[in-house]
């Protein structure tokens, strides 16, 4: 029973079904029949998986954690949660799957109110929070069987092809058979995600799911995000990664500080950035000087490249055309796109601590 979560800080209990393995997943009363009618209430939400509006948790201590969050995940979309650490991309997931009560505001996950439709809700919910619970004594395949058996929905008879399925999903086949408190990080956190797989879901929720992964393992799991979104599952992952964020997700939204910053189609949120203007020169110091008169900023100069900000209102031909009258020798002259980091860089102000 090593490494159960840790108690919740300001004592909120587990408002759903929570297992103690400490991931949200079936394990309560409602069966089959009784899910197909509460859920199809969500019908009119369809488009919607996730909708909070003025989401706000003060814990007891008096952090401000989440602060006024108003979220729409897209169904069918892999949604990508994007902050730097303390940003409350945890505590948000952790009031998604009831686990903690908000301290204001509202949460509805697949149409329903959360946590109060938690025990409908979760059963369609394959959740991986932060720091997978495991039981250590156990093998990684048996902990996977436990969790399974303790869903009243699931078919014992078809439980091992299931636990081999999802062992053999998150590249945990070879590995299966040993102790779970022998695993690395990244194998706890493949287990974790296993357990989310052991059932078709609609929704999966994964915090931070390629924590503690190699960059080997980054990709594999990646690409299992991406084969998961294509059976139509909607994904929501948080990551303080923008490039994982750019290279899996259609939608994201990024937090700072509690708040939400913004939200919307990957692309659209690079687009809304200029990308920078980048002259390639022999003559880079001419060429920074030029740029600065002609009203770009953040010159930078790197080898044989002179980076700026593009001057607003200024027609770039005539940047280039200035260039040349000034007898800089231009090899190379054009805009790189931009990406979700200077859109974050741009939107916050702030530098964003980009591992790898
Ligand atoms: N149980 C708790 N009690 C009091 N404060 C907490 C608790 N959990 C988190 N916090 C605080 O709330 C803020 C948001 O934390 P949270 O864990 O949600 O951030 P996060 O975005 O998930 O960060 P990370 O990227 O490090 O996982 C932080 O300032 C944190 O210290
Ligand atoms: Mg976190």
């Amino acid at each position: 029973m090593e490494e159960l979560p840790a108690a919740e800080a300001d004592g909120a209990g587990p408002a759903g079904p929570v297992d103690q393995a400490g991931l949200a997943g079936p394990t309560d009363q409602v069966g089959p029949v009784g899910l197909a009618d509460r859920t199809g209430q969500a019908g009119d939400l369809a488009d919607t998986v996730i909708a909070t509006r003025a989401l706000t948790k003060r814990y007891r201590g008096g952090q401000l954690a989440v602060d006024g969050l108003d979220l729409t995940v897209p169904a069918g979309s892999v949604f990508g949660f994007l902050g730097p650490n303390g940003s409350g991309k945890t505590t948000t997931i952790r009031m998604l799957m009831g686990l903690i009560e908000p301290t204001a505001g509202t949460a509805r996950v697949l149409g329903q109110p959360m946590p109060r439709a938690a025990r409908a809700v979760l059963p369609h919910v394959g959740a991986l929070i932060e720091g997978p619970a495991l039981y250590g004594f156990l093998s990684g395949r048996d902990n996977l069987i436990r969790y399974d058996a303790a869903d009243p929905t699931a078919d014992p008879r078809t439980r091992r092809t299931r636990v081999a399925t999802a062992l053999d999903r998150v590249g945990l086949t070879a590995a299966g058979g040993k102790k779970a408190k022998a695993y690395s990080l990244g194998m706890k956190q493949r287990l974790g995600l296993a357990a989310a797989l052991l059932q078709p879901r609609r929704l999966l929720v994964l915090d931070e799911p390629t924590n503690g992964l190699d960059p080997q393992g980054m990709r594999e799991i990646r690409a299992l995000i991406r084969e998961l979104a294509s059976d139509g599952t909607t994904v929501f992952l948080s990551s303080h990664l923008l490039d994982e964020i750019e290279q899996v997700c259609t939608h994201a939204a990024v937090m700072a500080q509690g708040r939400l910053i913004t939200q919307g189609a990957v692309a659209d949120l690079a687009a809304g950035t200029r990308g920078r203007l980048v002259v390639t020169t022999p003559d880079t110091g001419d060429a920074a000087r030029v740029l600065k008169e002609q009203g770009a900023g953040d010159v930078v100069i790197t080898d044989d490249r002179v980076t700026a900000e593009q001057p607003p209102d200024r027609d770039l031909a005539d940047v280039n055309a200035a260039l040349v009258t000034a007898g800089v020798r231009v090899r190379g002259f054009g805009v790189e796109r931009a990406s979700l980091e200077d859109a974050f860089v741009a939107l916050t102000g702030e530098g964003f601590d980009v591992a790898g």
